[in-house]
């Protein structure tokens, strides 16, 4: 099991080191052989089709050769998490591909280390066609420039590969640490092994040259017995010592760097179970080398024994800004036992800190004022970092908002930190790339260029809202430390003026839609009777209203039954008169859209009061209410609702409005417009079971419950999301058809429950890891008690893993019809 921290570890080094992407030049990738000129290394880019549409190399791979390999120079240290292959399809013509393969890197391009995963196990499952892209987790991280995929067989095979790695530069430029190997700590249960059991260097009497678990990006948790790490031994994520092997009373371990810097702290993470005579080391004394010669002078640092506190934490060491090229420090026993997890540098530039150090927080002494601060000034740093690359258009555009940019520039860059992610596992998934991008699913997001595959287990589930996508609600709001923001920019254009969602559209049907005059007339105000909220947003309020002679402005085109002299009944949506520019501009924009959407089906925008302020759009509203409330009253037709005397709703009248919701998020599929809030409490019923879709959802306090809420904001309907709607924050009109599914579901369970009612939040999100990882262990929402089995069929094909396979609007609604 891996815990947040490792989580955050991955989610927040997870970038494309360019093999796609093109960073890495052509001249940076090399091979063993090719095969010929057009499977050179440089096509062995993921996702390209260039040449022959791979590398390949010259002769047939043998089982247990490894001399092919294909390998990527990353011209410096990185920090790699996570790695993607794929074979050599080539529009149809190649079907090589390597179904196993092995990573040797090395840090200096002359000592090449071969990757094991945890358990010791080199090989990695690779591909299974010659088309998906494979992702694996490298549990642990690596530390290296260079780095070689070398496919392996259990028979003589042609092998072509494209590959990618995914990870950040390695910031704290430590290239091997030296210490005395770890040691057995025998309790009178069992033994802990307290060696390091991933250093890559030489360990004979001591680690050489190589860095391990102090540089893993995994901090041990309090009880050194117990692990992050699934399935290994007590002790796992500590390398400890005993005073009695040291007779000097330290223990020294020496940091070699990949040049000369000046250090500013560094930070030692240590165990402190006091109860099994485990302490913070007492003092330590470290020793500087700027260029041969060892500095005379060391530095010193004791920190603050504490018998009371049994956490494991951080201590920051102060180093003085000391030029050094290598540290060797003396950590001096305090107990019998020191052990240590983490030992990370910052210096000069690097004040951000490799990403451990953002991983370990979460377990950092909250009483450490140091580490406090300094995590706030390595978040300012970064910020900084943004700041100054966006500056130069920022003053362009922006002069007079320096410091709104800054917090945006933040929580821009907190957002793309840490951005919906879940967690890891040496694990294969497989996704199609290609299949995620066709023509008539218009993705509505932004691209995300970091990859976020998720794990098996989590141990803290609760901690789940760390990696939750977040609707922003208020763009004023400082970004909180350590709360990802979900693509918020992007989400905010979108939302509507009260809160709720409006329809997400591509920008191209967006300049076609401005493109034309909006026909939408003007409404006399004091015509409007309010009778009841209906919901509230940021900016703005929904009300039901009475609309006195509204049938004038309806048009000739839309028919309503309603006698001429009663007042019909609207919703109207307002702005708040103090709303900013930006809600006007969005409140604008939203009324285009609505303007043009002309479906039976769909809620039709009636009229607007632009004129003056408050700004009102008024929509249709019907007397039935909304689908939720409306199928709670009535039961099904049968004995019971005899005996009780309540209303009931036929199944045939389920499917018929069942049928015109698909009807209607058909028209909106053929505009490629994404409505992202399909679900029952978002259509209205009329006369005669008809239904309409609207997108009041996420306004009324009624539904808070069906959205995720994180601090008391309402977020996402993730009851009713498709899985790649949460984890990847893509919004399609296949996720459209998934809450189809979901509503479907509903329906005909008279909306008595909610989806997914015996989970909570976290476990519903828990769950969506399992529909990505398709093991078979995701749950699906049982087949209701009215329900025959061909439409559960059509629920089941709703929520297929792969956007693809599931029906479009126009099926969905051709299989209602029948
Ligand atoms: C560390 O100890 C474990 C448990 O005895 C052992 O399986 C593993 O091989 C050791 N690792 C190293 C690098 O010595
Ligand atoms: C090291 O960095 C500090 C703070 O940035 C600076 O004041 C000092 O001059 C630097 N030392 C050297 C030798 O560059
Ligand atoms: C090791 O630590 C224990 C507990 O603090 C102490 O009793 C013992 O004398 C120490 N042994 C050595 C060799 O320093
Ligand atoms: C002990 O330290 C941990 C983290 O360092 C902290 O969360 C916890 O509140 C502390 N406990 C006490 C009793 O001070």
């Amino acid at each position: 099991m891996l815990s947040i921290a490792t989580v955050l570890v991955i989610s927040v080094c997870r970038y494309a080191l360019g093999m796609s992407g093109g960073k890495i030049q052509d001249e940076d990738i090399s091979a063993s052989s090719q095969w010929s000129e057009s499977t050179a290394a440089r096509y062995g880019r993921l996702d390209f089709e260039e040449g022959d549409g791979a590398w390949c190399p010259e002769i047939t791979v043998e089982p247990d050769s490894l001399k092919e390999f294909l390998q990527i120079d990353l011209r410096s240290l990185h920090f790699i998490t996570l790695v993607g292959t794929q074979g050599r399809h080539a529009g149809g013509i190649g079907n090589e591909f390597a179904q196993m393969y092995k990573i040797k890197y090395s840090r200096d391009g002359s000592r090449w280390i071969s990757w094991r995963n945890r358990q010791g196990k080199q090989v990695i499952e690779g591909n299974r066609n010659a088309y998906d892209i494979v992702l694996k987790d490298l549990e642990p991280p690596i530390i290296a420039r260079f780095v070689r995929f070398m496919p392996v067989t259990d028979h003589s095979m042609n092998v072509c590969m494209r590959v990618e790695l995914y990870g950040c530069e390695w910031l704290d430029g430590l290239v091997s640490y030296n210490a005395p190997v770890g040691e057995q700590m025998n309790l009178p249960a069992y033994p802990v092994y307290l060696n390091d059991s991933v250093y890559d260097g030489a360990v004979i009497h001591s680690m050489t040259e190589g860095l391990g678990q102090l540089t893993d990006g995994v901090c041990g948790l309090d009880d050194f017995i117990h692990s992050h790490v699934y399935n290994v031994w007590p002790g796992y994520d500590y390398v400890g010592w005993n005073n009695e092997s040291f007779p000097s009373g330290y223990v020294e371990i020496m940091f070699e760097f990949d040049r000369t810097r000046n250090f500013t702290t560094m930070k030692t993470h240590c165990n402190n179970m006091f109860s099994r005579h485990v302490k913070v080391f007492r003092q330590v004394v470290c020793y500087f080398r700027s260029e041969a010669d060892w500095e005379a002078s060391p530095l010193s640092f004791s920190p603050v024994v504490d018998e009371k506190n049994l956490s494991a934490r951080f201590v920051t060491v102060n180093l003085l800004n000391h030029m050094a090229s290598a540290i060797k420090c003396q950590f001096y026993f305090a107990d019998a036992w020191m052990l240590f997890s983490e030992i990370t540098f910052q210096s000069g530039k690097n004040c951000y800190g490799p990403p451990h150090i953002q991983a370990c927080r979460l377990y950092d002494d909250p009483t450490h004022k140091v580490d406090d601060s300094n995590t706030r000034i390595l978040i300012g740093c970064l910020v900084a970092i943004i700041f100054i690359l966006v500056a130069i258009i920022v003053i362009i555009l922006w002069r007079q908002v320096w410091q709104k940019m800054l917090e945006k520039a933040s929580r821009r860059m907190l957002d793309d930190e840490l951005t919906a992610s879940l967690s890891i596992q040496s694990e294969t998934f497989a996704y199609n790339n290609n299949q995620s991008s066709t023509t008539s699913e218009q993705e509505s997001n932004s691209t995300y260029e970091r990859i976020f595959p998720l794990g098996p287990d989590y141990q803290e589930p609760s901690r789940l809202i760390c990696k939750l996508p977040e609707f922003a609600q208020s763009s004023e709001e400082p970004a909180q430390d350590g709360v990802p923001h979900y693509a918020e920019a992007d989400i905010v254009n979108l939302q509507g003026v009260t809160g709720s969602n409006t329809y997400a559209i591509p920008a191209v049907t967006m300049d076609l839609l401005s493109g034309k005059d909006v026909v939408v007339e003007e409404f006399p105000r004091k015509l409007l009777t309010f009778k009841e909220k209906l919901g509230e947003g940021q900016f703005g309020e929904v009300h039901l209203c009475e609309a006195e002679g509204m049938q004038e402005f309806m048009n000739k085109e839309f028919l309503f039954d309603i006698p001429e002299e009663q007042p019909v009944l609207v919703a109207v949506k307002m702005l708040r008169s103090d709303a900013n520019k930006n809600a006007r501009n969005d409140f604008l924009k939203e009324i285009k859209i609505m303007s043009r959407l002309k479906d039976p089906n769909i809620i039709r925008l009636l009229a607007v009061c632009i004129y003056s302020d408050p700004l009102c759009m008024i929509t249709e509203y019907m007397e039935n209410g909304d689908l939720n409330q409306f199928l709670s009253r009535h039961e099904p037709e049968g004995h019971l609702a005899l005996l009780s005397n309540a209303s009931t709703v036929s199944f045939n009248n389920l499917c018929y409005m069942a049928a015109q919701i698909a009807s209607g998020m058909k028209y909106l599929s053929s505009l490629n417009f994404v409505h992202r809030d399909l679900a029952t409490r978002n259509c209205l019923v009329g006369k005669n079971y008809t239904i309409k879709i609207a997108d009041f959802g996420m306004s009324r306090n009624l539904y808070s419950g069906d959205y995720y809420r994180i601090q008391g904001r309402a977020v996402l309907p993730i009851r009713w999301m498709s899985w790649e709607s949460i984890l990847l924050g893509k919004f399609t009109t296949a996720s459209d058809v998934w809450a189809f599914g979901v509503t479907l579901w509903e329906i005909l369970n008279f909306c008595k429950e909610q989806p997914y009612s015996q989970l909570t939040d976290e476990q519903v999100i828990e769950n969506t890891g399992e529909f990505f990882r398709d093991q078979k262990r995701q749950i699906y929402l049982p087949q209701p008690v009215l329900c025959p089995d061909s439409l559960y069929k059509i629920m089941l094909s709703c929520w297929r893993r792969n956007t693809k396979e599931r029906p479009s609007f126009q099926e969905i609604h051709r299989a209602l019809l029948e």
